[in-house]
């Protein structure tokens, strides 16, 4: 019986691991991952990475599991999102849903760009991050681009004329991604511009992430208390009987 039940743990486990497994591998196949700058309690990263996604993603993919109101929530009024941040003629309660339609977004890259609402949960922010400073110039590509992480991807590189052309050196083993040509942020000022973006979209993935931590502080402190008090009647129940 013991053994039986065994071999069913081991089994389940070995659903599930089936089931991540093909999640792991996408980060693990070819290139090493940078690490993302992540904080979401930085609201002004928050907001300027909110900004980014507006001006230069929202032309293509949508974010439709998220309403515009969202971005109250990192400390911009809604004038302010209204004013700056919706570039169509959407209202600040209507989901972030793209113009773009699927059927141009097919005929025009061959593949629809993908909604990016808990994009950093599928593909994680490390990925992301390495993603958007990773492309480079090929003219063997119906766009000109490709991508050390995402290879032949259908995605042009948007941000190009932030962050310049780059192109791979020694393709292989030992191949590495080199600016050709500047664009108008220094390096460092790119990876944080791409920091900001990321950081946002962590943020989108799980908005109430900082609200559940800090319950869950609370909920813990509660236990201990609880633990505490219950230890203290124990002994009180148990000290005549001794
Ligand atoms: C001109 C249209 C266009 C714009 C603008 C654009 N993308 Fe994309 N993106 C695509 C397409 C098309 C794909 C699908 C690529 C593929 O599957 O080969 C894609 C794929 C992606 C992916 C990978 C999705 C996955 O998991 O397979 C990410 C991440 C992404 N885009 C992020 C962004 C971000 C962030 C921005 C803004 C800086 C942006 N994109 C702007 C067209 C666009």
């Amino acid at each position: 019986m013991k053994r039986i039940l065994v071999r069913r743990w081991i089994c389940s486990l070995l659903m599930v691991g089936s089931l991540v497994s093909p999640l792991y591998s996408l980060a693990e196949e070819g290139v090493k991952l940078d690490h993302a700058p992540v904080d979401t309690s930085n609201l002004p990263s928050l907001q300027r990475g909110a900004q980014h996604f507006m001006n230069y993603c929202m032309t293509c993919h949508s974010a439709h599991l998220a309403r515009f109101d969202l971005l109250e929530q990192i400390g911009l009024s809604k004038k302010q999102v209204e004013g700056n941040l919706i570039l169509t003629n959407a209202k600040i309660a209507d989901y972030m849903t793209v113009v773009l339609t699927p059927k141009d977004a097919k005929s025009w890259f061959g593949v629809p760009p993908p909604d990016l609402t808990v994009e950093a949960r599928v593909r994680g922010a490390d990925w992301i991050y390495t993603y958007l400073r990773s492309f480079y110039r090929d003219d063997q590509r119906p766009n000109g681009w490709n991508n050390r992480v995402f290879p032949n991807v259908a995605m042009p590189h948007v941000l190009w004329q932030l962050q310049g052309q780059q192109v791979l050196q020694h393709p292989g083993e030992a191949e590495s991604l080199v600016l050709m040509q500047k664009g108008q942020m220094s390096a460092q000022e790119y990876d944080q511009y791409v920091g900001d973006l990321v950081n946002f979209l962590v943020f989108m993935s799980e908005p109430t992430r900082g609200e559940r931590l800090h319950l869950g502080i609370w909920v813990l402190g509660f236990l201990v208390l609880l633990f505490f008090a219950a230890r203290a009647l124990k002994h009180e129940f148990w000290k005549d009987i001794h």
